[in-house]
């Protein structure tokens, strides 16, 4: 071994060991280097999300099935994230993008899976799988471990609150427009009643929107009702016909 010891080594064993302080402050100063070349660069970007063509806010029911589903606790064994992962993609379809849960407050995906992601779920049941379902999960799948919610059927919701529900959605960046919150409640009856005069209005504000009664009980908007408009949307916004993702050749 050579004796004759180097530059960095020498302040190292001389100064910085020896003075705590110093030695303290030079570390925070050799990982803030690692912080910066990761945070600045997003400071120079106009927006980390791509975006991308049919996202668009969720309507008043779908976002009030959205918060029987927090409520309800769903994500305590339903994750809503595919992974860019073969067996994932493979198994719920394409991964989910950035821009897909952008109108999400709070987002949903999840850190559990007890039951499967269900960040494209919408499309793949028809509604009266996911009445039956959500009634007795047992009927439809017979190992299933999902505890049953069927008091969701009988219990007619709540949407007294709905225009307050767009507008603190708009204050965190949903562009809910004037219109949209005014016309919430009415846009949400109208979901549900395929003969309703708000038709053409509902489509015009929120393009592609499914308008039937879900829960298969025409006299009342149900709790149900909304679950399954929300389950039904989710995932389906953009088209994956159309969509190409602006990665770079070899990440394709
Ligand atoms: C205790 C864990 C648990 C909770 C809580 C739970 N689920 Fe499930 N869920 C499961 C399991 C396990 C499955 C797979 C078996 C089945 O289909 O029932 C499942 C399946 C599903 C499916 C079918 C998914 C597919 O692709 O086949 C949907 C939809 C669903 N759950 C919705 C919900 C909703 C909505 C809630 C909240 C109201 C909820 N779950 C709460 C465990 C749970």
């Amino acid at each position: 071994m050579s004796q004759k010891k180097g530059f960095f080594q020498g302040i190292h064993a001389r100064f910085l060991e020896r003075n705590s302080l110093i030695l303290t402050v030079a570390i925070l100063v050799v990982v803030s280097i690692g912080g910066v070349i990761e945070i600045a660069p997003l400071f120079y970007l106009n927006s980390t999300i791509e975006e991308v063509d049919g996202m668009r806010p969720y309507t008043p029911l779908e976002l009030a099935g959205r918060q029987i589903y927090v409520r309800e606790g769903c994500y305590n064994c339903h994750s809503q994230m595919v992974r860019p992962l073969r067996d994932e993609v493979e198994r719920y379809g394409h991964y989910s993008l950035a821009a897909e849960s952008m109108y999400d407050r709070p987002f949903q995906w999840g850190s559990k899976r007890t039951g499967p992601d269900l960040a494209r779920v919408g499309g793949k049941y028809s509604d009266e799988w996911h009445r039956d379902h959500l009634i007795d999960p047992q009927s439809v799948v017979p190992e299933s471990v999902m505890p049953p919610y069927a008091f969701l059927a009988d219990a007619a919701l709540d949407y007294g609150q709905i225009e307050g529900h767009l507008r603190t959605n708009r204050l965190f960046g949903v562009p809910y427009s004037d219109e949209m919150i005014t016309n919430a409640a009415a846009d949400l009856a109208a979901q549900v009643d395929p003969f309703s005069s708000g038709y053409d209005d509902l489509i015009a504000r929120y393009p592609g929107a499914q308008i039937r009664d879900f829960d298969g009980n025409p006299d009342e908007i149900t709790e149900l009702d909304a679950l399954i408009a929300y389950l039904q949307v989710l995932g389906t916004m953009v088209d994956f016909s159309t969509y190409e993702a602006e990665a770079p050749e070899n990440q394709r």
